[in-house]
């Protein structure tokens, strides 16, 4: 199932071979920098497939993203359900990433991202998509501003899902990007 793709890249719904570059993301100590939770193989497995279970059911969820030429997965790029009641409202979709090192640098991610924006809008018919990292993600954030979001200045929050062990983790910035501003021309 193929979600969009672009220039390099397809997002589509997770194969089972892609099953060792999931663990790899997921338990990488330099990609798992700002996430409090580690995962066994196990855990892993049940996320693979309950992911890939809601792209199936909704079209929604963390698409692999993948070569276009290859089909090699390197990481996800998605559009995602989210719930933080108190912080978005319900309802919301969040667009987050996550890539293995070795394909860092090379654009990958806000090539993907931009095009999940556009489809998001286009074909999903979303009012807004939100993203949220860790204040000092530097790389994420960077993802959200060359994508064109904008940070929502008096919204930081603490995720309440971050455990107090891990209070560093905890304070995160909110970005959104908006479509549903009703534009009024005059002649
Ligand atoms: C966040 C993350 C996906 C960003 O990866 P990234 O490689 O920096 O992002 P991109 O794929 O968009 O690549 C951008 C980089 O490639 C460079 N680049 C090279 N070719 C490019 C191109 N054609 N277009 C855009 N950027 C390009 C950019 O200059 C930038 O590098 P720089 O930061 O050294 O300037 C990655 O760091 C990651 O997986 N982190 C761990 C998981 C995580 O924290 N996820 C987010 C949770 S909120």
């Amino acid at each position: 199932m193929r979600i969009v793709e672009t220039e390099r890249l397809i997002l589509r719904n997770w194969q089972d071979e892609d099953r060792n570059l999931f663990y790899e993301i997921n338990r990488d100590e330099k990609v798992m920098e700002f996430f409090p939770l580690r995962r066994s193989h196990a855990e892993c497995d049940i996320l693979f497939d309950r992911n890939r279970d809601m792209i199936r059911e909704t079209g929604l969820g963390f698409y692999a993203l993948t070569d276009r030429v290859t089909n090699e997965a390197m990481g996800f790029c998605g559009l995602s359900p989210v719930d933080l009641p108190g912080i978005l409202p319900e309802g919301s979709v969040e667009i987050g990433w996550r890539l293995a090192t070795r394909f860092w640098g090379r654009g990958y991610v806000t090539e993907a991202a931009s095009r999940l924006i556009e489809h998001a809008r286009i074909h999903l018919l979303l009012p807004d998509v939100h993203a949220f990292a860790v204040d000092g993600n530097h790389r994420s954030i960077a993802v959200m501003q060359r994508i064109g979001m904008q940070r929502l200045v008096d919204q930081d929050f603490d995720h309440p899902r971050v455990p107090e062990t891990h209070s560093h983790l905890k304070r995160h910035v909110l970005f959104r990007t908006q479509f549903d501003s009703i534009e009024i021309r005059t002649r």
